[in-house]
């Protein structure tokens, strides 16, 4: 038997250390995450993304009656990102949560699905997209979505 290990950086950064663009992200996801549709968990995500031609698109929770019909924040950026300018590759996206009438205090992370997407998008481009998770507390970033997904499900061979 081997033990294989696998590893990944995590990043911590202040906001000063955030470029002027990553500051604007924060600017646009903070204003969109009261557009959020979550009368189930009362739990509001919301997910900016740049794109490399500049534009940000922002997306956020929409959930359902039937739960899992609803879509999380970051699925819903990266889809209409990826449907509005489907030639131009992901540069940033980041992620910032709202609950309990207060912006989180700890980052939250991607769910499994949405790190799928994220990853797809990632390799279709061939292009690192760094991930933000930004709390009051504490900012954490990864560099690329393949540090977010080790042994990820890949196109069948
Ligand atoms: N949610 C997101 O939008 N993104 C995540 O990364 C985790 C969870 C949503 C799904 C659901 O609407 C609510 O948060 C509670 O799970």
């Amino acid at each position: 038997m081997k033990e294989i290990i696998l590893k990944t950086s995590i990043y911590k950064c202040k906001f000063s250390e955030l470029s002027k663009s990553e500051k604007l992200l924060v600017k646009e996801c903070k204003k969109i995450i009261k557009s959020a549709y979550a009368p189930y968990s009362s739990f509001y995500v919301g997910a900016s993304v740049l794109l490399e031609n500049g534009e940000i698109i922002s997306g956020t929770n929409q959930e359902n009656a039937s739960y899992p019909s609803g879509l999380c924040a970051e699925r819903v950026a990266v889809f209409y990102a990826n449907a509005k300018f489907p030639k131009t590759p992901i540069k940033t996206i980041l992620i910032t949560a709202f609950s309990n009438d207060k912006f989180v205090k700890y980052p939250i992370s991607p769910c499994g699905s949405c790190r799928q997407v994220l990853l797809e998008s990632e390799m279709r481009f061939k292009k690192d997209i760094k991930v933000i998770l930004f709390a009051k507390e504490e900012i954490i970033f990864f560099k690329n979505v393949k540090g977010l997904l080790p042994l990820f499900f890949d196109k069948i061979p």
